[in-house]
């Protein structure tokens, strides 16, 4: 279905400040321009699986979820973990992109959100060892073959579940490496048919990349286990395939879990599992293969371990790797008020805020944002000129011809 001209907000997105004082005085209303994209705002929808494909295809439901955020004003929204291959997905309802067949339904996601002027990303994955599990909104536990599982076929780097219920991963031979290597490159050809802008790698949360850098989850002898050099060689020539076919003009980002928390301080070093010094050092060289921003997130690897759960809690890490691996970062984790996401910006721990449950529990996170700041923000024009209160202490321009 095509999006009629009448709908579009390419001219005048949401999320874009009304005056230009504003955006000078509000990094977080400022545009940012990586490459040849440039968002209107910092404000990123972080990648959040629904669990509601069928053979990995997108639908209706994704075009109204997506196209939700970016009618509201985000300046960019980064599509769910889309498998790589069947086998890649967390649940049989995930997102895939292992076919050209695919390639259709994501751009019907990525039409929509272009027609609201704001920017579609997609994160591609492999969900590794903690592959064939159940939406999480069924339960936790293993997808049968019956119900369309592969619990015998999940891959990791060594025959260590996630935990008790979970499959047993096959360890990867070298054909099975090479082979993921070269569907991820395929995956970021077809996201560029389709028309993404930002292509993220998911190298996070104990997904596959995650499990082959940490060595709490890699216990390989070969080139791809040990060292830490020989355990980040995976993640680092999954970027590398990726960034020789994605388009040089847009920007490659990479999301990897900055400590496993083996080691309960968060800023603490556990040498031979995982920790923000080693993620610091695979940031230098992500930057070095063509990696233009690293999304920092955390944990995920390992069953048991005590997270910090207080707002903001991840934002040291981009802070880190922002300052020490000079590359752009994005901050993710419990950022649920406008002041907090401008802090981050204002203090330069990080270039753009990704901001997840925020925007389900309210898709108009950008818009509220501005509002706490004081910024007079454009709505989108189907609703400006009736929407009264659209800043609460003003009456745009729109508001008051509504009122005549
Ligand atoms: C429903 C849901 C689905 C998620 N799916 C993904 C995903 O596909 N890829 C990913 O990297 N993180 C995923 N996450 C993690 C979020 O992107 C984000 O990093 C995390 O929720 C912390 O940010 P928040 O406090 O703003 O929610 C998901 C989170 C939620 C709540």
């Amino acid at each position: 279905m095509s999006i009629s001209l009448a709908a579009c907000n390419t001219e005048k997105p949401a999320g874009v400040p009304v005056q230009l004082e504003d955006c000078q005085r509000v990094k977080l209303f400022q545009p940012y321009a990586q490459k040849s994209v440039e968002l209107h705002n910092r404000i990123v929808v972080s990648p959040m699986c629904m669990y509601s494909c069928q053979n990995g295809f997108l639908n209706q439901f994704h075009v109204m979820h997506y196209g939700s955020f970016a009618f509201k004003g985000a300046g960019a929204v980064i599509i769910e973990a889309t498998a790589v291959v069947p086998e890649g997905r967390i649940s049989p309802n995930d997102s895939g992109i292992w076919s050209d067949d695919h390639i259709e339904p994501l751009s019907h996601v990525v039409n929509i959100i272009k027609s609201q002027g704001s920017v579609p990303g997609l994160q591609i994955a492999h969900a590794g060892r903690k592959a064939s599990m159940s939406p999480p909104f069924k339960g936790d536990y293993i997808e049968s073959e019956e119900n369309g599982g592969w619990p015998n076929r999940v891959m990791g780097p060594s025959e260590i579940p996630f935990a008790d219920h979970y499959p047993r991963p096959n360890v990867m031979t070298k054909a099975d490496i090479q082979a993921t290597i070269k569907a991820f490159a395929d995956a970021a050809v077809r996201a560029d048919k389709a028309g993404i802008e930002i292509l993220e790698i998911h190298a996070a949360h104990g997904y596959l990349l995650h499990n082959f850098y940490s060595g709490n989850s890699n216990k390989r002898t070969d080139e791809y286990g040990g060292s830490f050099q020989n355990r980040i060689r995976l993640t680092l020539e999954v970027a590398k395939a990726v960034r020789a076919v994605w388009p040089e003009h847009k920007p490659l980002w990479t999301r990897i879990s900055c400590t496993d928390y083996v080691n309960p301080d968060p800023m603490g070093s556990d040498p031979d599992g995982w920790s923000i010094d080693q993620s610091i050092e695979l940031a230098k060289q992500l930057k070095q293969v063509g990696v233009d921003l690293i999304d920092c997130s955390s944990g995920g690897n390992i069953k048991g371990v005590q997270y910090p759960n207080q707002p903001l809690y991840q934002v040291p890490f981009a802070e880190a790797i922002r300052r020490q691996a000079q590359i752009a970062t994005g901050a993710v984790g419990l950022i649920v008020e406008g002041e907090d996401a401008e802090k981050i910006l204002q203090e330069e721990k990080a270039d753009v805020v990704l901001v997840a449950r925020e925007f389900l529990r309210n898709s108009t996170f950008a818009l509220s944002a501005a509002q706490a700041l004081d910024v007079n923000i454009n709505w989108p024009k189907q609703y400006s000129w009736a929407v009264k209160k659209a800043r609460r202490h003003n009456t745009t321009a729109d508001e008051k011809t509504a009122q005549k």
